[in-house]
């Protein structure tokens, strides 16, 4: 059986042509022009482009307290609602667990419930020998790139020796780390006397874990990867001192091995967005914090003039009101204090919207940097290119059919994340998924879901430029 999509524009990252798409089994078979199939999709006045990647999200992950309210099947099928055809989520190392034990809880949170394709970055948070000696098995585990974080003092974080040696070990046997950079220790004395002080609505939260501190942190991990010799990704990059900090190391020979991205939502807001009426700004808590105007236009800068590679989400959804009716307990868990509020925001269903409204049609980004940030580069780094991120012969077809006219007005109501609130609520977006594809199969029509629970597969990713 064979499909086609007729009568689009593809737009990969290099290239935009008007062209058909031969989707036989799983795969692209042809892109060019007088295709025929068994099947016919119409692609009239729409874009045809590869399924968004996104590399960075948590689902099902015990944290703050709780756990993120969206799990593999629901966080699936709102990715995909949104244009997301596959994702990389974190699998966190219980302290004392190995790699591949690490790597079975989170498998068996994806098995039977995954609807697009998915692979795991391993989260760091113990590191023993033998952990270290573990290390090189994730090329085989398919699990190539490692977070570490530098902040969440007396729970994830891990000291510098740490990550020098993950780092080194990376190095040796080209593995991708990747930090949280936050200065975890300052930040932990800053929250003890804000709230010592009486200091406990959401905007502390911002006020106490400064831009400096990130920019500290991301020097510092940038200075220790150099001199590991390891290459480096930076996650949700916030400010403008951090930037420039990437920016420099890349200056100074390291465009091949020290990346950055930032997510959707720090073009967005700013820490004026915690200090809502009432309890209202615990929604838009999470690490690092919403910063300036300043540093949104240094964002914006950094993913025209490639300091930054990858728009990702960090989608770490939470209920605004949980704890009853089934759901886990959200952000209410922070009323008495935001050092209690659990840190994370939804968007993995707005993000390929948000970046086409704001950054395509506004001109800061080309319709080909668009595709490259939100699914080239992602599968480049994360070692699954060209399998994923392209429209090419051999390519799985995962594809979206992007009608840049469609509009649509974001609501927590009408998204299909699994929590009681959007940072977008009520914000209209022009340009939309018309169709979406996983490996060949139409998983969204219209607003039509056909996706099926356990037809999602694990992505074994190949080593750091492999
Ligand atoms: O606030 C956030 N970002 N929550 C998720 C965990 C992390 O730091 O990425
Ligand atoms: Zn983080
Ligand atoms: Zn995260």
């Amino acid at each position: 059986m064979t499909t086609v999509i007729k009568g689009g524009t593809v737009v990969t990252a290099g290239d935009s042509f008007a062209a058909d798409v031969l989707i036989a089994g799983e795969q692209v078979v042809a892109v060019g022009q007088g295709l025929n199939g068994d099947t016919v999709i119409d692609a009239g006045g729409a874009y045809v482009i590869p399924g968004g990647i996104d590399v960075h999200t948590h689902l099902d992950m015990p944290f703050g307290g709780t756990v993120s309210s969206d799990d593999f099947f629901s966080g699936h099928r709102a990715a995909a609602f949104g244009g997301t055809t596959m994702h990389i989520d974190f699998a966190i190392q219980p302290k004392g667990a190995t790699l591949r034990e690490t790597l079975e809880i989170w498998h068996a949170k994806a098995t039977g419930k995954a609807a697009i394709d998915y692979g795991f970055h391993v989260a760091i948070t113990d590191l023993p020998d033998s952990v270290l000696e573990e290390m090189p098995r994730c090329v085989e585990y398919g699990a190539t790139s490692m977070k570490l974080f530098m902040a969440y003092k007396g729970a994830l974080q891990v000291d510098d020796m740490t990550l020098f040696r993950a780092m080194q070990q990376a190095a040796r046997h080209q593995l991708l780390i990747m930090v949280h950079a936050e200065n975890g220790d300052a930040i932990d004395v800053l929250v003890r006397e804000a709230v010592e002080a009486g200091n406990l609505a959401p905007k502390y939260h911002a006020l106490t874990r400064p831009p400096e501190l990130e920019a500290e942190a991301t020097a510092r991990a940038v200075r220790l990867a150099e001199v590991a010799g390891a290459p480096l990704y930076v996650v949700h990059l916030t400010n403008a001192g951090a930037l420039e900090a990437v920016r420099l190391a890349r200056a100074r020979g390291g465009a091949g091995h020290i990346f950055a991205e930032t997510c959707t939502q720090y073009f967005f807001f700013t820490k004026d967005d915690l200090a809502r009426e009432g309890f209202e700004g615990a929604r838009w808590v999470c690490s690092p914090p919403f910063r300036t105007p300043e540093d949104q236009a240094a964002l914006w800068q950094g993913v025209a003039d490639n300091s930054l590679q990858v728009v990702s989400t960090d989608h770490c959804p939470f209920w605004f009101e949980g704890g009853t009716d089934g759901r886990p307990a959200g952000k209410e868990l922070g009323r008495e204090s935001f050092a209690r509020i659990p840190n994370g925001c939804p968007g993995i269903e707005e993000r390929m919207m948000l970046l086409y409204t704001h950054g395509v049609r506004t001109g800061r980004l080309s319709l080909n940097r668009w595709v490259e940030l939100t699914s080239t580069n992602p599968a480049r780094l994360f070692g699954c290119y060209p399998r994923k991120g392209t429209v090419a012969p051999g390519a799985d077809a995962d594809l979206v059919i992007w009608d840049p006219e469609a509009r649509r007005t974001l609501s927590a109501a009408s998204l299909h994340q699994r929590t009681d609130y959007t940072l977008y609520e009520g914000w209209e977006v022009v340009g939309a998924p018309r169709t979406v594809l996983s490996r060949g199969r139409v998983i969204v029509d219209g607003d039509a879901w056909q996706g099926e629970a356990g037809a999602g597969q694990f992505v074994h990713r190949r080593p750091f430029g492999l």
